[in-house]
C-alpha cells in the first residue's frame, strides 16, 4: 500500500510517500525556522500563511522524488491533531481535497502517536528486505518541544498515556535553558553541542532530577530550568533583581552548565522510563520494545542513554533515526498505513483538533 502523508501541525510543511507502512520513498520537509527566528518561537499566523504557500509545492516534490504519480496513491494520511489550529487546517484541507478527488481513503493521524512510529521507518533500498519484528506490547516515549510523555502501546489502535509533563516539555526546557545561557535559537541543539565540547564537566552542578511521587510517571522540568537560571544569574533579590548576567559566564562555565543541565534532564527521562518498565512488567505487560521519537530525541546524550537502557534491560529499542526525530510526514504516512490496515477510515468531515485525545 502506497500512502501519501501530510503534516502541518506546527512550523514544518511536510509531505512523504511511504510504501507498506515502513519504506520511505520520499520525505520532504520545508522548515519555517528562518521566519520565526527573530521571535525566538513559532508565531501561529506566520506559520499558517507559510503552510498555505508551501503545501502544494511540497506535496508535488514528495511525489516526484518518490517517482509516484497521484494515480498510484492508495490512501492519504494527515496529522489532524494536536497542533496550532490554523496550521493543522492547511494540511487537513489539502489531504481531504486530494483524497476526495482521487476517490481514495483518508485517515487522520495523531501527531504525537506518529512520533512513536518514527523508529519503525526505514529508507529505501534496505527497507524492502527489513524484517518487521512484533513490537507489542511496547512502551512509548515522546520527547519534543511540546510533549514529554510515556505510553503503553498494545496495538496502534490501543495506545494509553501513562504520564506526561506537568509543566515544561523537555525540548522546551532545553530551549529556555539555552536562552538563559545566551545561546542562539534553536536552543536545544546548540545546548547539546556545547555540552559535548571537549572538557565539559557534567558534574560541575548538581541540578535537580524531579522524581515526583513514588510510582509517578509524570515529568517536571521547571525546577531544573529555575536551578539553571539561579546558577547563571544568582538568586534574585526580593525586588526580583539578579546579581549577574549570562555575559559574566566564561566559556568553561557555560559549557559545564550545559553539560550538567543535560545530565539532569536525561536522568529524569531514564528514571521514569525505568519505572514504566517495572510497572508494566508487574501488570503482566512486559514490554517487548521501547518506541521513541520526537524532536528532542535528537539529543546526543539521551540517545546514548536509551541505547544503554535497552542493553541493560534486554528490551529492543526502536529509536527514531535522526532525520525523523523532527516533525515529518513519513511518520504520519507510516502510522496512517497501520490504521487503514486495521480498518480505520476518516471521512471528509475530518476535523483539525488543537488538543490531543490521549
Ligand atoms: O518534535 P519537534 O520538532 O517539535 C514539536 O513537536 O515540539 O521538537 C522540537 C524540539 C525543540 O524544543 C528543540 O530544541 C528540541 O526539540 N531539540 C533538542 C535537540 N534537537 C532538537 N533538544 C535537545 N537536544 C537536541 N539535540
Ligand atoms: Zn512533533
Amino acid at each position: 500500500m502506497i500512502v501519501l502523508g501530510i503534516e502541518t501541525s506546527c512550523d514544518e510543511t511536510a509531505a512523504a510517500v511511504v510504501d507498506g507502512g515502513v519504506r520511505v520513498l520520499s520525505s520532504v520537509v520545508a522548515s519555517q525556522h528562518e521566519l520565526h527566528r527573530e521571535y525566538a518561537g513559532v508565531v501561529p499566523e506566520i506559520a499558517s500563511r507559510a503552510h498555505v504557500e508551501s503545501i502544494l509545492p511540497v506535496v508535488r516534490e514528495a511525489l516526484s522524488e518518490a517517482g509516484v504519480g497521484l494515480g498510484m496513491i492508495d490512501a492519504v494520511a494527515v496529522g489532524n491533531r494536536p497542533g496550532l489550529i490554523g496550521s493543522l487546517l492547511v494540511g487537513v484541507s489539502a489531504a481531504k481535497s486530494l483524497a476526495w478527488s482521487l476517490g481514495k481513503p483518508l485517515i487522520g493521524v495523531d501527531h504525537v502517536q506518529a512520533h512513536l512510529y518514527s523508529g519503525l521507518l526505514v529508507d529505501e533500498p534496505q527497507g524492502s528486505a527489513a524484517p518487521q519484528p512484533d513490537v507489542f506490547p511496547a512502551i512509548g516515549l515522546v520527547v519534543s518541544g511540546g510533549h514529554t510523555s510515556l505510553y503503553s502501546i498494545e496495538s496502534w489502535r490501543a495506545i494509553t498515556r501513562l504520564g506526561g509533563t506537568i509543566d515544561d516539555a523537555m525540548g522546551e526546557a532545553f530551549d529556555k535553558a539555552a536562552t538563559i545561557l545566551g545561546l542562539p535559537y534553536p536552543g536545544g541543539p546548540n545546548l547539546d553541542r556545547l555540552a559535548q565540547s571537549p572538557g565539559a564537566n557534567d558534574r560541575a552542578h548538581d541540578f535537580p532530577v524531579s522524581r515526583l511521587a513514588p510510582g509517578s510517571l509524570d515529568f517536571s522540568f521547571s525546577g531544573l530550568k529555575t536551578a539553571m537560571l539561579y546558577a547563571v544569574r544568582g538568586v534574585p533579590t526580593e525586588r526580583g533583581e539578579y546579581a549577574r548576567s549570562n555575559a559574566d559566564l566564561t566559556n568553561e562555565s557555560r559549557r559545564d552548565l550545559a553539560a550538567s543541565f543535560q545530565r539532569a534532564a536525561c536522568k529524569a527521562i531514564i528514571v521514569k522510563l525505568t519505572r514504566a518498565v517495572e510497572q508494566q512488567r508487574a501488570a503482566g505487560k512486559a514490554p517487548r520494545a521501547i518506541l521513541v521519537g520526537g524532536g528532542a530525541t535528537a539529543n546526543s546524550r539521551l540517545r546514548a542513554e536509551l541505547h544503554e537502557f535497552s542493553r541493560a534491560t534486554g528490551i529492543t529499542l526502536r529509536l527514531s533515526p535522526m532525520r525523523y526525530c523532527m516533525d515529518n510526514a513519513a511518520m504520519i504516512a507510516g502510522l496512517g498505513t497501520r490504521l487503514i490496515e486495521s480498518g480505520q477510515r476518516s471521512t471528509v468531515d475530518l476535523q483539525a483538533v488543537p488538543t490531543t485525545a490521549v
